[in-house]
């Protein structure tokens, strides 16, 4: 695992140029694990990603639906957007067939932990973000196939 980067993104157009860093190195088969409390910007650096990718409609919120899909085109590689806050059992990861979801595309998750976590997978990047004054910063660490290729 790499050491930890600091990122500070004081508003909302630093989110979406972080976005777009993450957006430009990211490839099939990568985690993107973003951690944090609600609020902490989980979803708005989800978006930022999703849209740098090419997606140009509104990127709902999983909470409810768990998973959303994008495919690509119009993206430039196929997207999986998870949000696990409401799995109650690692048994149900499983259920709704993550690991279908992940074939040949990118996953981007938000409570990465209540889905038993990736960050032992080399292609996973975790994302903790925090608030930070009227803004966040975020801390990030790459396993070994981000070397080389951190935002
Ligand atoms: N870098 C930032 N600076 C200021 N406000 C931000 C920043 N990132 C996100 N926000 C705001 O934080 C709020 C919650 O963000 P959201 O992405 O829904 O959080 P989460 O998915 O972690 O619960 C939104 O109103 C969003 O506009
Ligand atoms: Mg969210």
């Amino acid at each position: 695992m790499s050491k930890e980067t600091r990122y500070i993104l004081p508003d909302l157009e630093a989110m979406e140029r972080f976005g777009a860093d993450i957006a430009r190195s990211l490839k099939p088969g990568d985690v993107i694990a973003l951690e944090g409390g609600l609020g902490a910007g989980k979803t708005t650096l989800a978006r930022a990603i999703i849209a740098a990718l090419g997606y140009e409609g509104e990127v709902p919120s999983p909470t409810f639906t768990i998973i959303e899909t994008y495919d690509a085109p119009p993206l430039r590689l196929p997207v999986a957007h998870a949000d696990f806050y409401r799995l109650e059992d690692l048994s149900e990861v499983e259920e709704i067939g993550l690991d279908d979801y992940r074939e040949d595309a990118a996953l981007i998750a938000e409570w990465p932990d209540h889905a038993g976590g990736f960050a032992h997978e080399p292609a996973c990047l975790s994302i903790l973000l925090e608030s930070a004054q009227d803004g966040r910063i975020a801390i990030a660490r790459g396993g070994t196939d981000w070397l080389g290729r951190m935002p």
